[in-house]
């Protein structure tokens, strides 16, 4: 088995590797005077597994063509097989029609992909309108994920807090991860106006316990912290509620469109995210996960 990356997700490739005793090669890749993609593998893949890391985060487009042309070149040079690791697989959200002539990007995305990798392992993906990720993709596609890496940092750092989902979607992190630590939980309702307009509020309805947020710490947890705005409208709310200490996880942490100010402004107080993909707020680390599922593949 040969790891490698195409630059998003360097540093979790090189940990996997190390953790999996296995060669860590990186490619040369740069762009000729007019952009075109130059690309070259510096080791040889024959009969070899070719695993590539690589979320699809930053610059969604570039990584996905990137990916594309990792894969058909190693297979190409006489690669097995090729795995793709996306941590964190983008355009999952864009999986309807929301209006006429939309692109449904999800589908297409996954069309790209399984034209041209084997297996793609990924980890808390946006799946909500799909049963599953099988249901867009034809090649094997494992989706792990991270909950009890989040339930292990949650019990370190509290010994009683109340874990609030921003909306139902994220109540298969906020509440099974409560259920997980034994703590409260609740969600809130998120009615998203426009990409950039969302407002929550809180719903009792008969099967969501009556939680009172005073003078608690309330850990609001989603998968995607992308403009900052669904976690800033809850902690606006949370704030009002009484909470004392406000801290956002994030799987997926994106931080677009200046995010991070708009979530201290709101009254966030710490952030945390995974790995998945590499940015300074990083605090739970995947690379356990990735390794065991890659275990049966070297
Ligand atoms: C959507 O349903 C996701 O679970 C997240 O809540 C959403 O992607 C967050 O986006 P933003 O940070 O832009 O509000």
């Amino acid at each position: 088995m040969i790891i490698t990356s195409l630059g998003n997700s360097l540093k979790l490739a090189q940990e996997l590797a190390k953790k999996l005793n296995v060669t860590y090669s990186p490619l040369t890749i740069s762009a000729f005077p007019d952009e075109d993609l130059y690309l070259k593998f510096n080791i040889s893949l024959k009969r070899k597994t070719l695993v590539i890391v690589e979320s699809l985060f930053p610059y969604s487009q570039k990584s996905l063509l990137d990916i594309i042309f990792t894969a058909e070149t190693a297979k190409d040079l006489g690669a097995k097989k090729v795995i793709l690791i996306a941590p964190y697989l983008a355009y999952m959200r864009q999986d309807k029609r929301f209006h006429p002539g939309e692109a449904i990007s999800s589908k297409i995305m996954a069309k790209l992909l399984n034209d041209s990798v084997d297996k793609l392992i990924t980890i808390d993906p946006h799946v909500h309108r799909y049963k599953s990720l099988q249901q867009v993709f034809k090649i094997p596609a494992v989706s792990l994920t991270s909950n009890h890496l989040i339930a292990a940092y949650v019990k370190k750092h509290w010994k009683n807090a109340v874990l609030l989902g921003p909306d139902w979607e994220s109540s298969q992190w906020a509440a099974r991860i409560a259920e997980e630590v034994g703590f409260e939980s609740t969600i809130l309702e998120k009615t998203r106006h426009s990409s950039r307009h969302v407002s929550v509020k809180l719903v009792k309805t008969p099967n969501l316990k009556a939680v009172s947020l005073q003078g608690k710490n309330v850990v609001i947890i989603d998968d995607i912290i992308s403009t900052g705005k669904t976690i800033a409208e809850a902690a606006k709310l949370v704030r009002r509620l009484g909470a004392k200490m406000i801290t956002a996880i994030g799987v997926h942490g994106l931080f677009v469109e200046n995010a991070l100010p708009k979530l201290k402004k709101a009254g966030v107080n710490r952030i945390v995210t995974s790995n998945c993909i590499e940015h300074k707020s990083n605090g739970i680390d995947v690379v356990t996960i990735l390794a065991d599922s890659l275990k049966k593949e070297k």
